[in-house]
């Protein structure tokens, strides 16, 4: 069995931060989202794994190189333009040469793996089998309605949403995908749909399994889906406290904290779970529960709390606690003594900033 992973896309939603890099590479605890994905795709034990990019293609091979860093092989799959889910699939069928094949969103993430879906599908052998799983807000994705225990449609992004059961970001298939991928056509949005594809599926009575999952499972669309993973991974039992830096003696850490070699914290306070890259430097600074601090970061006087903080970012001297924020690479926030009091911004296209009101 081989997988195929997606790491094209536009990315919109993730605007300023997509504009200058790839959203799978924007880190959650640290690591890059789409090494969540295949950890858990090379702990199920597929190595021979397809890597669908776009016009971040380049961005993506440097971060991941040839797979060997994970014990698998990769081979990347270049798409000329986002057409959809579909047409990632499409132009996998070469490198899939007839086998089943897991694919995977490189922005998702699914707690605990996806090695019993693996065993599932390859014990059961149907021709499709897609996870499913409750939410409260079905209208953004693809939604799924059942009926006796089979799938009976499939709906992209409905305005009016028949169930409350969405397709998670991975998919089983067999060759038959091949067949439908090439009947469908685009959606209004010009995307040949997997959704659609699958619907082409059960409609010529394919047997298209649906695996309703329980688990914790995030699609990191949208900034505030990234801060939520990023909570998740730091507080899942597999995450260890670890000091490779240097904390002086008056700073305090507790719960799980981990601060990578370089790191240096001084007259702080780190209340965990939190991350601390590389070369990172906190002086007289808060880091609060569920903050991933990237390296060579620096935090001075000012505190900051449930957040995303990337490489090489500056926050100083800011009053007030700074909360649910996702920095990207080499922000900078500081406040500085200047005559008349102002506030001042540079900001890339779609960024935002939420200023507390009096
Ligand atoms: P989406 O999040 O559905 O799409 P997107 O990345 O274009 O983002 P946005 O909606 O914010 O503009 O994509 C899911 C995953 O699939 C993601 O890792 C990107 C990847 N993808 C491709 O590789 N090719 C494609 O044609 C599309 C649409 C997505």
């Amino acid at each position: 069995m081989k997988a195929l992973i997606l790491a094209g896309g536009k990315g919109t939603r993730l605007r300023p931060l997509t504009y200058t890099a790839a959203k799978q590479l924007i880190p959650i605890a640290n690591k890059p989202t789409i090494e969540y994905g295949i950890r858990s795709i090379v702990e199920a034990g597929i190595t021979d794994i397809g890597i669908v990019v776009g016009d971040t293609a380049s961005e993506i091979k440097k971060a991941l190189g040839d797979g060997s860093r994970f014990d698998a092989q990769f081979t990347y799959l270049q798409q000329d333009a986002p057409l959809g889910l579909a047409h990632a699939v499409l132009i996998a069928e070469d490198f899939m040469g007839g086998e089943p094949f897991l694919m995977y969103l490189g922005d998702n993430l699914v707690q605990n793996g996806v090695k019993t879906f693996v065993e599932d599908f390859e014990h059961s052998k149907p021709n499709a089998m897609v996870l499913l799983n409750p939410v409260s807000n079905p209208s953004a994705f693809g939604v799924v309605v059942l009926k006796d225990g089979k799938i009976e449609q499939l709906i992209e992004k409905p305005k009016d949403p028949p169930s409350d059961l969405v397709l998670v970001g991975v998919y089983f298939f067999d060759h038959n995908i091949f067949t439908a991928v090439k009947e469908i056509k685009p959606s209004s949005r010009n995307e040949l749909e997997i959704t659609d594809a699958i619907q082409w599926l059960v409609d010529q009575d394919f047997v298209v399994a649906p695996h309703i999952i329980h688990k914790w499972w995030k699609d990191t669309g949208k900034p505030e889906d990234m801060l939520e993973a990023n909570r998740m991974i730091l507080s899942s039992p597999r995450q260890e406290s670890r000091i490779d830096g240097q904390v002086d003696q008056a700073s305090t850490l507790s719960n799980m904290v981990q601060i990578d070699a370089g790191a240096v914290i001084e007259n702080s306070i780190v209340r965990g779970p939190a991350i601390i890259g590389s070369n990172a430097v906190i002086q007289n600074a808060y880091i609060g529960p569920f903050t991933s601090i990237g390296s060579g970061a620096q935090i001075r006087n000012s505190q900051i709390e449930n957040s995303i903080v990337c490489d090489e970012a500056i926050i100083q001297n800011v009053d007030g606690r700074l909360d649910s924020c996702l920095l990207g690479k080499g922000v900078r926030i500081e406040s500085v003594h200047r005559k008349p009091t102002s506030t001042s911004f540079v900001l890339g296209d779609n960024s935002s900033i939420l200023l507390p009101k009096s």
